[in-house]
């Protein structure tokens, strides 16, 4: 019941691009013309089955391209050379790029030895990069320098095809705190399951090392090393004995995105902080909001460990308890056919937001 009620003003969001396309969900899959479910809903071909692609809301468990699997890795951004800045382009190499600019703008400043600016300006609807490669358990961490404005969010979180998701967000002008969230496949498991850490040292002018620590059994959040929140795998079971936990392969991402602006629902321009002021003093003379990224560190931690000719993460069929499974593959990842793909952005950077929207309100 809570679902169903939970699930309202994502399709919301969904219908206000309806014009670009067939939609699919979970009813309704994709068709064979179009196979794949992108990450925002919409069915079409080429690039809509690589990142994001939902496997579920497509035509078939393996329309979309099996997802890169997780590489340990140590991403520095003295330059912005690893990242593609027109994710249209991406063909599914993840050799090839580390990362994909999906929305917005970024540029790299050189105040500590280089680093990536996400921007938010008032007509750009924010940025967003995603990892090429999806993590399926393992160790995150970004040292990141926050937004410090009304109305002006901030992100860090693991995302998976099906919509598992892990989040460090810092909302709006607060900056001594940062709050954690996970929803299992786009539903809340428990009204209580944001929660805010404070005490914080200043997010905007201070570097912190921001950890998401994605384990089986369980998954625990730091704070420059230090744990602030831990969360059991079997605490998350239902009466049904589903376990509302993230499972599946999951893309890392970080953004910049507006909250407080005109068609944001109202309970997330309050948890934002309020509607932005356009004409704040650092917009002025920046030109933009932005948030600043030094580094993410990976340690992946697959169940199994991946031996030399696994290149990919699928789904299977075996569905126990509402999850799917989840295989090594030797598939390739890169889709050699690429198409122009129409990106709702509304949808893409609301959905986090709707989503704690929810939180607050039920
Ligand atoms: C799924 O999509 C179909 C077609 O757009 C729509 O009629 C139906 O209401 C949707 N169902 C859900 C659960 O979103
Ligand atoms: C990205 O590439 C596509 C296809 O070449 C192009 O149509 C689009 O304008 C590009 N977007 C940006 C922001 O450059
Ligand atoms: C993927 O990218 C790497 C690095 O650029 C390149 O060496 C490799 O040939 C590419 N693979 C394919 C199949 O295009
Ligand atoms: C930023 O500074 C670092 C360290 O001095 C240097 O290695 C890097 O090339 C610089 N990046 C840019 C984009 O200038
Ligand atoms: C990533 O690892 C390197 C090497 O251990 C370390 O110097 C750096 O501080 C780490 N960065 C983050 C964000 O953890
Ligand atoms: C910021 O958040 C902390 C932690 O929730 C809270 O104690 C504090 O009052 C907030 N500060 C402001 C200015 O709202
Ligand atoms: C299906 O999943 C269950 C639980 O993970 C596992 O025990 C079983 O071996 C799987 N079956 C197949 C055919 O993969
Ligand atoms: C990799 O090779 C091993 C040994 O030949 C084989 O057992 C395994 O199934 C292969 N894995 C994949 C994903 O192809
Ligand atoms: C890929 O895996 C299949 C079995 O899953 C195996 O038959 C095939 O030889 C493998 N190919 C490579 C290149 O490892």
């Amino acid at each position: 019941m809570l679902s169903l009620l939970l699930l309202i003003p994502l399709i919301q969001l969904v219908t206000l691009g309806s014009a670009q396309g067939i939609t699919c969900n979970v009813t309704s899959p994709c068709p064979t013309s179009a196979p794949c479910c992108s990450e925002y809903g919409y069915c079409g071909t080429g690039e809509f089955c690589l990142g994001g692609c939902n496997p579920i809301h497509s035509h078939s468990l393996n329309s979309c391209m099996p997802n890169p699997v997780c590489e340990s890795a140590q991403y520095v951004f003295t330059d912005n050379s690893r990242i593609l800045s027109n994710v249209t382009h991406f063909d599914g190499n993840a050799t090839e790029w580390d990362w994909t600019l999906d929305k917005g703008n970024m540029l790299n400043t050189n105040t500590s030895g280089g680093e990536l600016a996400l921007l938010l300006t008032q007509t750009n609807g924010g940025s967003r990069i995603s990892s090429t490669r999806y993590l399926h358990y393992g160790t995150v961490t970004a040292r990141i320098k926050t937004g410090r404005w009304g109305g002006v969010v901030t992100a860090f979180i693991t995302m998976s095809s099906i919509k598992d998701e892990i989040d460090w967000e810092w909302p709006g002008a607060n900056t001594t705190q940062a709050q954690t969230n996970y929803f299992w496949q786009g539903f809340i498991p428990a009204q209580t399951n944001g929660l805010t850490t404070g005490g914080l040292t200043d997010t905007f002018s201070n570097y912190h090392d921001y950890t998401i620590d994605w384990q089986s059994d369980t998954l625990t959040w730091l704070i420059d090393g230090n744990i602030v929140r831990t969360l059991k795998k079997s605490d998350t079971i239902n009466s049904n004995g589903v376990a509302l936990y993230p499972t599946t392969p999951a893309r890392i991402q970080i953004s910049i995105w507006p909250a407080g602006i005109q068609g944001s629902p109202a309970g997330t321009v309050q948890w934002a902080g309020g509607m932005i002021n356009w004409n704040d003093p650092d917009y002025a003379s920046a030109g933009h909001f932005y948030t600043l990224i030094s580094s993410v560190n990976v340690t992946c931690n697959d169940p199994v460990k991946p031996t030399d000719n696994v290149t990919s993460y699928v789904y299977t069929p075996n569905v126990t308890a509402f999850t799917p499974g989840i295989e090594f593959s030797n598939q390739t990842t890169i889709n050699s056919a690429s198409t122009g793909y129409i990106v709702n952005p509304l949808f893409m950077l609301a959905a986090t937001a709707a989503s704690l929207f929810l939180t607050l309100s039920f």
